[in-house]
């Protein structure tokens, strides 16, 4: 589906962001795995935390769903049914990743999960080795790539170093450990976003995190009551960009997680010197059970450029493509390094992002972990291709919005696996 988005004058209102996809989930996984029953409120209905509901359905979990809200009736920790064929996730690398976690500790039960294309294309080692590890067994296609075969068993606590900062690989691992033998420790090089571990906490699960370590002890089972979830920063972050790029607009985005571990973005806008108000939760907090929540007041307003490298990569590498466009209007230069993960993300989305922005007029160069931008002040327009991945989709919706020229965006329905009513919620700010 092609759609443009015109210039627009200034963008005015206010909204609610969808639902956090990732805490989405995470909400319908650990209600899958509870023996009581879970009340979701404000449920992504999307197309990647659908495949999640139908994925736990077919593990015998019963999914009522009333409007936004959802009850969930899981089958207990260690007691996921064989489904009668394969797992179909789709083009959700995080329901996977989380999920393969849990199944593997499904003691003499098998399981295949699978995906679209996409899927198939990215690494799945990173959770192969792990669970290997903790004494699952599993195949891969050339031993890193959907379709996965998990033959379950009972695991082994193991401590384990993750390459990469991954919150799905972290998550995949402390799931499995919950019914694994003993306390399992998880590291990585820098922090990752930590739904799982505050879900786990709210769960009554004995978890706790030591510098850029997560220490969790097995247990019988979750006791997890209800979960609401707040707005998705990520997608929230489209907005936000519209908001500041586009001359004369004034937005307020309501309910937004402030998690810090997902408001990196905004605090890089916010150094570009964005308008950015709101009260983000502060770095450095001991692990919480609460997801926080803030309402975000964005105006638009003369950018600069910026440097993000090092421990800020994992806490925006969805929003890495904003800065990029953000980039192009600022003075100076933007330079992102240390992001190689983008690459391996649902399309490469470095390729991505200087392909599509470079036919926009943008003055962006690709490197083997990222991008450098000279900003000009602003972007001419054209014609840019999704590639199949929501987030390049909106990114160039938005550069629509702010270019001189206005940009047609190919393959605008790939905005459906996060963002359904996106070009509905523009249109509402006037755009
Ligand atoms: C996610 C983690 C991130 C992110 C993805 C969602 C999650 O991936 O890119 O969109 O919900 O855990 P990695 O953990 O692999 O970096």
């Amino acid at each position: 589906m092609k759609m443009r988005f015109e210039p627009a004058r200034g963008l005015s209102g206010e909204l609610r962001a969808p639902a956090d996809k990732s805490i989405s989930h995470r909400a319908a996984l650990l209600g899958a795995m509870s023996s009581e029953p879970v009340r979701i409120e404000r449920y992504l209905h999307a197309a990647d935390t659908t495949s999640t509901l139908e994925a736990v359905r077919s593990l015998g979990a019963l999914v009522e769903v009333h409007g936004d809200d959802l009850v969930v009736r899981g089958c207990g920790l260690r007691e996921a049914a064989e489904p009668d064929g394969p797992i179909d996730v789709g083009n959700s690398g995080t329901l996977l990743r989380l999920l393969s976690g849990w199944l593997a500790s499904q003691d003499e039960r098998s399981f295949t999960l699978d995906g679209d294309e996409s899927i198939r294309r990215r690494p799945m080692d990173r959770i192969v080795e792990p669970l290997t590890l903790m004494g699952a067994e599993l195949e891969a296609a050339d031993g890193r790539f959907a379709p996965l075969r998990i033959r379950g068993s009972r695991l082994r606590a193991i401590s384990h170093e993750i390459e990469v900062a991954s919150a799905q690989v972290k998550s995949c691992i402390l799931l499995a450990a919950l019914a694994a033998d003993g306390a399992t420790t998880v590291g990585e090089p820098t922090l990752s976003r930590d739904h799982t571990e505050r879900m786990l906490l709210r769960a009554g699960v004995s978890i706790h995190r030591h510098g850029r370590h997560v220490t969790i002890v097995n247990t019988d089972e979750l006791l997890l009551d209800s979960v609401r979830v707040p707005g998705d920063p990520s997608s929230a972050a489209f907005l936000v960009a519209a908001g500041v790029l586009v001359p004369g607009s004034r937005l307020l985005i309501g309910d937004v997680a402030a998690n810090w571990t997902r408001t990196g973005f905004l605090r890089i806008v916010r150094r570009m010197r964005g308008i950015v108000l709101g009260d983000l939760e502060p770095g450095g907090e001991e692990l919480s059970a609460e997801e926080p929540v803030t309402d975000l007041d964005v105006a638009h307003g003369a950018l600069e450029g910026t440097v993000v490298e090092g421990e800020e990569i994992p806490l925006a590498i969805d929003e890495l493509p904003l800065v990029a466009l953000l980039g192009c209007f600022a003075e100076g230069e933007t330079v992102v390094r240390g992001a190689g993960e983008l690459r391996v993300k649902e399309t490469d989305r470095i390729a991505g992002v200087v392909d599509g922005l470079g036919a926009l007029g943008a003055d962006i160069e690709g490197s083997a972990d990222g991008f450098l931008v000279r900003g000009t002040g602003g972007l001419r327009g054209g014609t840019i291709d999704a590639r199949g991945d929501h987030r390049l989709a909106m990114m160039g919706a938005v550069a629509g919005l702010a270019s001189r020229e206005g940009v047609e965006v190919v393959g605008m329905e790939a905005a459906a696996v996060s963002y359904p009513t996106f070009a509905e919620d523009l249109a509402a700010l006037g755009a």
